[in-house]
């Protein structure tokens, strides 16, 4: 069962307190910056709230493919994972109850694992 706090306000605040801090990165902000233009960037994080949404909540409002995006950015490598999951770990303990937040953990580290192997099957390692 789900913790009842958790809800649409909840992912709302955390994809855009995450990608806030994303964008204000020196590692990751030019990442995201050269792949997405300023005015896209509504877009993106309205897609980002359906993504977690279908995932937390399963409310089925994402059905895209996350993976190919990701294997299209030029040297994306270990430092960049660690360094998302790192922004988005302070960005969950921050806005949500310690049993929200490892929720949202767990999802994550799940995720950027996978595309870490496809990553790495992709460049044939
Ligand atoms: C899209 C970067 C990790 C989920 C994107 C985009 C960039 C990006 C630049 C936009 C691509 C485009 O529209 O051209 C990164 C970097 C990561 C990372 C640098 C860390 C190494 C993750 C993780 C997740 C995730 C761990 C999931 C938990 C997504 C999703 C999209 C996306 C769902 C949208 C895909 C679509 O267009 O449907 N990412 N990402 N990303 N990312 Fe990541």
């Amino acid at each position: 069962v789900l913790p009842e706090q958790l809800d649409e306000q909840m992912i709302h605040d955390v994809v855009h307190g995450f990608y806030d801090e994303i964008r204000k990165d020196a590692l990751l902000g030019p990442v995201f910056n050269s792949a997405i233009a300023r005015h896209d960037w509504p877009q993106h994080l309205t897609k980002m709230c359906d993504f977690w949404s279908s995932l937390m909540l399963r409310s089925g409002r994402y059905d895209g493919r996350p993976l190919p995006p990701h294997l299209a950015l030029p040297g994306l490598g270990e430092q960049h994972f660690r360094q998302w999951l790192g922004l988005f770990r302070a960005t969950v303990q921050k806005l949500c109850p310690p049993e929200i937040a490892a929720l949202f953990m767990e999802r994550a580290l799940r995720i950027a694992h996978s595309f870490r192997l496809a990553l790495a099957y992709n460049r044939g390692e």
